[in-house]
C-alpha cells in the first residue's frame, strides 16, 4: 500500500495540470449553446478512463447527454462497486463576480478555483486518481468496479432513470459510491445517509399581449408582476410553513433519536449565520438550522422575472412575468404527488386577470438508508484512515436523484463519500475545492477499494 500511498503524494502537480485541462470544458447542460462542450467533456472522461487503465471505456447514447461507462472486473470474490458521478456543470453566472475565469482553474493558497472543481469533476476526478494509483503501483484493484458517469445530472437526470433500468443486469454490483456532496465541515469528515427530493417548476403569467404605458392603463388591468408575488405570497405563511394542502402529508417525522444526534454535531449556528452574511436566519418554526435543512420540506423562489430591470425608472405595465420554483422533499414524500397538489393549488390561487402557464422542469426522489450495513463500516475506517478521523453521520439538504433508483432498481446501498466543504461555492462565483481534502480524498478513496474489497462479493 506504500508505494500507491507514495505515488500519489509524488502525483500532486501532475494531477492539479490534468484537473485543470478537465476543469477547461465548460460542460454546462442546461444551455443549449454548450452541447458541444458537454459531448466534448464526455469524450475527455472516456480518454482519462483509459488512461487510468480501466477496461471496456465506452459512451453510451441516452437520448441525451451520453453516459461514460468503464469497468475492472478481475477481482473474483470480491465485491462489485458501482460508482457514479456526473461531468456536467452548472451555468456560471454572474460571471462578474468571479475573481478567476471559471473554466480557467486557478490555485489559490491551497484552493483550487474553477466551475466543477467541487461539483462534481474534483471529486470524480480523486477516483479516477485513486484507481490509476492502485492500478499502476499493484496491477490491480481490490474490488471489482464499474463506472458511470452521467452529463446530464445538474438538469435533473433525464435520462438517467431509463439507463439504470435499460442496463439493469450490466451494472449488477454490491455497493454504489458516489462523492458529489460536502463533508460536514472542514476538518469534520462525514458519511451522508440522506437526500433531499426535489420538484422544479416553471411559473409564467400574462396579463395583455403587450408591455402598457403604466399611466394610460394603470389601474385598468392587472399586473402580471404584482399578481405573482401575491400568488407566490401564497406558498407559505410567515412562519416558514409551506400552505400547499396535502403538502406534509407524507413526511417522515424526525425521530427523537436522530434530533438528538443532529444537536450533538459540531454546529455552530452563529457562524453559519455570519459565514452566509445573512442578517438573521429563517426557517420553519420548532425546527433547529440542521433540521430545517436535511429532513424538513421547503417551497423556494429560485428566480423572477418581470418589467423593467434596467437603470432608471420606465413607467411601464409588464405584459409578462416569470418565476422559477421548486420544493425540496424528504421521505416520504413523491414529487409526482408534489406537483400535482402545487399546481392545483397555484390554479387555485392565480386569478382570472391573467392566463397561467405551468411547465414542470425536473425532479428527483428524496432518499434515506440505513447505517447498519457493513460497507458503511469499511467506509468509516478507510475515511479515518485517509483524513485521520472518524466520519460523523448526516444528511444533506440537496439531491442526487439516481440514488433512489439505485436503491429501487437494482436494490444497491449507496455510499456518499463527499470531499468537498459547505463554503466550496458549488452552484455559486467562486466554485472551489480544498487541496488538501482532494490529494486526502484520493487515498482514501484508495483505502475504501481496500477495506470494500476485504468484505465478501
Ligand atoms: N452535488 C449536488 C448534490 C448535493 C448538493 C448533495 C448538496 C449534497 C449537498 C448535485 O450536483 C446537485 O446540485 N444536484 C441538483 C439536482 C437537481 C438538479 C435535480 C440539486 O440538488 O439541485
Ligand atoms: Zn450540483
Amino acid at each position: 500500500m506504500h508505494t500507491v500511498i507514495d505515488f500519489i503524494h509524488t502525483s500532486r502537480d501532475r494531477y492539479i495540470s490534468a484537473l485543470t485541462e478537465y476543469l477547461a470544458i465548460p460542460s454546462i447542460s442546461a444551455l443549449p449553446d454548450h452541447v458541444d462542450d458537454v459531448a466534448r467533456c464526455a469524450r475527455w472522461t472516456a480518454d482519462e478512463l483509459g488512461r487510468v487503465g480501466l477496461e471496456n471505456v465506452r459512451l453510451i447514447e441516452t437520448g441525451g447527454n451520453p453516459v461514460v461507462y468503464a469497468d475492472w472486473l478481475h477481482a473474483p470474490g470480491a465485491p462489485t462497486i458501482l460508482f457514479y458521478g456526473h461531468y456536467d456543470v452548472q451555468p456560471v453566472d454572474p460571471l462578474d463576480q468571479w475573481t478567476s475565469p471559471p473554466f480557467e482553474a486557478t490555485v489559490r493558497a491551497g484552493e483550487i478555483y474553477a466551475r466543477g472543481a467541487v461539483d462534481d469533476k474534483g471529486q470524480i476526478f480523486m477516483h479516477f486518481k485513486a484507481v490509476e494509483a492502485c492500478l499502476k503501483q499493484t496491477g490491480r484493484l481490490p474490488v471489482n468496479m464499474k463506472l458511470i458517469l452521467e452529463g446530464e445530472e445538474e438538469i435533473g437526470s433525464t435520462h438517467l432513470d431509463g439507463f439504470v433500468r435499460d442496463h439493469q443486469s450490466e451494472l449488477a454490483a454490491n455497493v454504489v459510491i458516489i462523492s458529489d456532496s460536502p463533508m460536514f465541515d472542514r476538518g469534520v469528515p462525514s458519511l451522508c445517509y440522506g437526500l433531499r427530493g426535489l420538484s422544479y417548476f416553471q411559473i409564467d403569467l400574462r396579463g395583455t399581449t403587450s408591455d402598457l404605458h403604466s399611466g394610460s392603463f394603470g389601474g385598468a388591468v392587472a399586473n402580471p408582476g404584482f399578481v405573482l408575488a401575491q400568488v407566490l405570497a401564497q406558498m407559505k405563511d410567515r412562519a416558514g410553513r409551506v400552505k400547499i394542502p396535502g403538502f406534509y402529508d407524507d413526511v417522515r417525522p424526525l425521530l427523537d433519536e436522530e434530533r438528538e444526534a443532529f444537536a450533538r454535531l459540531p454546529f455552530n449556528e452563529q457562524q453559519y449565520r455570519t459565514d452566509l452574511g445573512a442578517p438573521r436566519l429563517f426557517g420553519e418554526r420548532d425546527y433547529t438550522t440542521l433540521e430545517r435543512v436535511w429532513a424538513r420540506p421547503t417551497f423556494e423562489v429560485n428566480g423572477l422575472l418581470s418589467g423593467f430591470t434596467g437603470d432608471g425608472a420606465k413607467t411601464v405595465i409588464p405584459a409578462v412575468a416569470m418565476a422559477k420554483v421548486s420544493m425540496r422533499l424528504v421521505p416520504d414524500q413523491e414529487p409526482d404527488t408534489i406537483a400535482e397538489i402545487f399546481e392545483t393549488y397555484l390554479r387555485k390561487v392565480t386569478p382570472k386577470t391573467v392566463t397561467l402557464d405551468v411547465t414542470r422542469l425536473h425532479g428527483g426522489k428524496p432518499w434515506m438508508t440505513e447505517l447498519d450495513n457493513p460497507f458503511v463500516q469499511a467506509a468509516g475506517r478507510a475515511i479515518e484512515r485517509g483524513f485521520g478521523r472518524a466520519p460523523v453521520f448526516n444528511r444533506e439538504g440537496g439531491s442526487i436523484p439516481v440514488v433512489s433508483t439505485f436503491q429501487e432498481v437494482l436494490g444497491l446501498p449507496t455510499l456518499l463519500f463527499g470531499v468537498g466543504l459547505p463554503d466550496e461555492n458549488a452552484h455559486a462565483p467562486n466554485e472551489k475545492l480544498n487541496l488538501g481534502n482532494f490529494l486526502n480524498g484520493i487515498i482514501a478513496s484508495t483505502f475504501l477499494y481496500e477495506e470494500i474489497g476485504k468484505l465478501t462479493g
